[in-house]
């Protein structure tokens, strides 16, 4: 059976005192709850490893959002996955359209990022999906099977098999605009196809792929129940534990 998650990507939001007080409080709910899925929060850098020290590592897996293509040296600003993997860490997002977008992260770069992330013993949340001009000419299959082929079919089948995929329809993300549930299966079950013709079938089984854009208490649900959809990637809800917990308990 593959691994059902519920991530929550926190982005630019939350000073420490806050994120530990979210996690912690996160924490809480779910010793009380007997929860169907894995649930991992994405935080900033500045707080994993309070973030870390105040969770459970047995309910939430803790993730940076970010880490960088190079391994170590003179490179003002950046965190490599060494770092990241060195606070506790489990889990990093790579490759979300915010920052494909506004910090000219490529397919090559995200390569990069993946085998380091990989070779530190991080698990890659990578994501993938097409803005919104690319669905209306009908590109969106190709769009998203480029940035898989690009950015992660250099993989073996076995660090292939330790990557978690993320599809997140630019145009759904912070908007409120949900894919439908038709719309996520479709472009799951093609994503699954894709990893199928390069890895073959049992390989593409074994991937976790979580939705991701505006999913919220009221639509998870149904679209968790789709087949090939295997989570979710959630931004504005994960920032409300009520929120993020009604989302984990769809599963
Ligand atoms: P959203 O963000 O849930 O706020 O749409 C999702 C994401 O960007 O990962």
């Amino acid at each position: 059976m593959r691994k059902k998650i519920v991530a929550g990507n926190w982005k630019m939001n939350k000073t420490l005192q806050e994120g530990v007080a979210l996690a912690s409080e996160l924490n809480d709910a779910l010793k009380v709850e007997t929860v169907k899925c894995d649930v991992v929060i994405c935080v900033p850098a500045t707080h994993i490893v309070s973030v870390v020290n105040s969770v459970s590592a047995d309910k939430i897996g803790v993730g940076a959002q970010n880490s960088a293509d190079k391994v170590s040296g003179a490179y003002t600003g950046e965190i490599s996955a060494a770092m990241v993997k060195s606070t506790g860490a489990g889990y990093v997002i790579l490759g979300h359209s915010e920052r494909r977008a506004y910090y000219g992260e490529t397919d090559a770069i995200l390569k990069t990022k993946t085998d380091l992330a990989l070779e530190n013993g991080l698990t890659p949340i990578f994501c993938i999906g097409e803005v919104l001009e690319e669905r209306q000419s009908e590109k969106h299959f190709d769009v998203v099977k480029s940035q898989i082929v690009n950015g992660l079919f250099h993989l073996s089948a076995d660090d292939f098999k330790k990557v978690v995929l993320a599809y997140e329809p630019v145009w759904a993300i912070g908007t409120g605009v949900t894919a439908s549930k038709e719309q996520a299966q479709e472009m799951h079950a093609f994503i699954r196809t894709v990893l199928a013709e390069k890895y073959g079938q049992d390989v593409a089984q074994e991937i976790s792929i979580l939705y991701g854009g505006s999913c919220n208490p009221k639509n998870a649900a149904e679209l968790f129940a789709n087949p090939d959809v295997d989570g979710g990637l959630i931004g504005g809800a994960a920032l409300k534990v009520e929120d993020f917990m009604a989302i984990i308990k769809a599963w």
